[in-house]
């Protein structure tokens, strides 16, 4: 199957489930809600794991719902068109939505309410590995024909939801807001209890510790590639190939050693610092 891109204010998306009418309406139209809370990503960033986390939370950690309910039914996407709309529409208040899209192409009605954020980041280098590998599954990409490639489009942000570094930049903008919290993937690797304590507290839904016990082990690698609930095996297979390939993959920090050539790394570092170097924000991956 072919896949076909168009591009909208700047950024490359998929047409097989976005279009320029949903994304125009999101932004000029749609109303956000200050009892909303919104999961942002740059794609293969830790968004699955991120809404097995927050549904868990939401459930005081009780795992029922993520065992009965798709994950992109209990946390559907903003931004995709088609049934992904009537699922928006559908989500009773307070609304938890996932997004990938970068913060000028966000609805603008977040900007004058209250609703919270939380923007899940990691290592751009895990993420381009992620991708790759993404890439041979998922038909919302174009398959790259060699890791160069991809790193080349990916650098030059001509991959779906545009440039890693104006996504991260662009939303860094919010990141001294009392609504806004950043979370990254090697966060919750390093210390996966504390930065959920963190998420409840930032929710204003303090758990106990049991509950916390149990958001954690139901949102671990092993359970969560265990339930069809939410190892994407629900996804339909004109979007995602998931008999061949396994969307819960690796599950790490700095898989990218095994792909990077040393040249690569070089590369990829010089531009990394070139185009980070005005932002004030210290990431463990710096
Ligand atoms: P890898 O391809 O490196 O394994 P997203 O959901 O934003 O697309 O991100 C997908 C990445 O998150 C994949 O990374 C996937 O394996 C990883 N992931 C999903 N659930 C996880 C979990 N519970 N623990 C660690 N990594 C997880």
């Amino acid at each position: 199957m072919d896949t076909h891109y168009f591009q909208h204010k700047g950024i490359c998306f998929a047409s097989l489930l976005y279009s320029q009418e949903r994304l125009q309406y999101l932004e000029n139209e749609f109303h956000v809600r200050d009892d909303d809370v919104y999961l942002v990503s740059y794609p293969k960033s830790g968004t699955t794991w991120m809404i097995e986390i927050l549904s868990l939370i939401c459930r005081n950690g009780d795992v029922t719902w993520c065992r009965e309910v798709p994950n992109f039914m209990r946390i559907p996407w903003l931004d995709v068109g088609g049934i992904g709309v009537k699922l928006v529409d559908e989500v009773h208040s307070p609304r938890f939505l996932a997004s990938h899209l970068p913060i000028h192409c966000f609805p603008k009605s977040l900007f004058s309410s209250k609703a919270k954020i939380i923007y899940i980041a990691r290592s751009p280098k895990d993420v381009l590995v992620s991708l790759y590998h993404y890439a041979h599954m998922s038909y919302l990409m174009k398959k790259p024909s060699s890791f160069d490639e991809l790193m080349e489009d990916f650098l030059q942000g001509r991959v779906p939801f545009g440039s890693w570094f104006d996504h991260i930049k662009g939303w860094m903008q919010m990141k001294d807001k009392k609504n806004f919290l950043l979370v990254t993937y090697e966060d919750l690797k390093q210390d996966q209890r504390g930065t959920i304590k963190k998420i409840c507290t930032f929710l204003e839904n303090e758990l106990e510790e049991q509950a916390v016990d149990l958001v954690l082990e139901h949102s671990s690698f092993n359970s969560m590639k265990k339930n069809n609930m939410s190892n994407n095996t629900m996804v339909p297979d004109y979007i995602m190939d998931t008999k061949n390939n396994q969307f819960m993959r690796k599950g790490i920090i700095g898989d990218w050693k095994n792909h990077f050539t040393q040249e690569q790394k070089e590369y990829m570092d010089s531009i990394y610092h070139e185009k980070m170097k005005a932002i004030d924000v210290k990431f463990s991956w710096d």
